[in-house]
């Protein structure tokens, strides 16, 4: 069982997580007992990612800082940050680390597909090569839509770059994206539990906003690559959304001209949207969105509009009058 020491900030687990809907008791019980092996054997995690090494990417990192993007507060320590993921094919609980180390980084391969001039699968090491020049680091503060966050340095390159490779037709709009589906790997991913066949996690976004100068595939974190409970080799960062848009470890990216139904959307359409743009005056449906819990401080914070990155995004749905934009 989980269990929690509640203090007056404190959103009730059960209200603030997006499964919690659909947990069952023994559910429950499956998540604590992960929560229990991760707080027994905190340095399994690390230990069993260098037994990964060499990974072939490493020489490219630390990568250059790009400062641009300010953000206020202070960058998260690795180990909490390391410690306190959403991986929700590594369980319920936030403390997945050592499960997602059964992820297997290599061989991964991504398949481009949809409006493209070309469908292609291309090998993750390939892909990487083809935008190393343009690696860099970029600290975000990415805000879940449970009312936490976190300031991390995550290493990568502007997704506007996927975009190029891809070489979408003229008419596509919209890019649907999927983790990997294998319960080998990733023995959540068993039928009935948690989605009901919902696997694998999908997201979405317009191709406008994937050419976003924020709009960041992460490939690295914390200066180095393949830190697996961050959904290693690839995923994706819009820091002025709700970071379930962030899906991790992703094989597929589709281009089309209709609007992607995203995992969370599927279960739970009324709860999480397509847009999901942070804004602390629309709550959640079961909780307010004013405020979040900063994971690396514990102290809690004002939210801010489009989590503080409005002046490179607001422009993007000026005129996307009656949208469900926030949540
Ligand atoms: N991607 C996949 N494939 N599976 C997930 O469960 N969780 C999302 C997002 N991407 C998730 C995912 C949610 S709800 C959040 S808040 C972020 O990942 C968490 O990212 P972090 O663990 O790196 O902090």
């Amino acid at each position: 069982m989980l269990i929690k020491r509640k203090r007056g900030w404190e959103i009730p687990e059960q209200q603030a997580t997006p499964e919690s809907v659909y947990f069952s008791r023994r559910k429950l019980l499956g998540a604590g007992a992960s929560l229990a092996a991760a707080s027994f054997f905190p340095e399994l995690a690390s230990a069993q990612r260098a037994a990964d090494l060499p990974d072939p990417t490493a020489s490219y990192y630390p990568a250059k800082k790009n400062a641009k993007y300010k953000f206020d507060g202070v960058l998260t320590e690795e180990k909490v940050a390391a410690n306190y993921n959403n991986f929700y094919e590594y369980g319920t609980s936030k403390y997945i680390a050592s499960a997602a180390q059964r992820l297997q980084i290599r061989p991964w391969q991504i398949k481009f597909d949809g409006m493209v001039e070309k469908e292609q699968t291309v090998d993750f090491d390939t892909l990487f090569k083809a935008v190393a020049s343009s690696l860099e680091e970029r600290t975000y503060r990415l805000r879940c839509v449970e009312a936490w966050s976190a300031v991390i340095p995550w290493t990568g390159f502007q997704m506007s770059e996927l975009v190029k490779f891809a070489k979408p037709l003229s008419g596509a709009k919209y890019i649907r994206m999927e983790t990997f589906n294998d319960p080998k790997m990733a023995p959540e991913q068993r039928p009935g539990f948690l989605s009901d066949g919902n696997w694998p996690y999908v997201e979405g976004c317009t191709i406008e906003e994937a050419n976003n100068e924020l709009s960041f595939m992460v490939t690295g974190v914390y200066g180095q690559p393949g830190y697996k409970q961050f959904g290693a080799p690839i995923r994706l960062m819009q820091p002025w959304k709700y970071g379930f848009k962030a899906i991790k470890s992703i094989v597929r990216m589709t281009f089309t001209d209709k609007r992607p139904v995203s995992y969370w959307e599927k279960l739970q359409r009324q709860e999480y949207g397509f847009w999901a743009n942070v804004n602390p005056e629309v709550s959640h449906p079961r909780w307010s969105q004013a405020t979040e819990r900063d994971i690396g401080t514990g102290e809690r914070r004002n939210t801010v509009l489009f989590n503080g990155y409005g002046e490179y995004v607001a422009d993007l749905y000026k005129n996307l009058k009656g949208e469900r934009l926030w949540a």
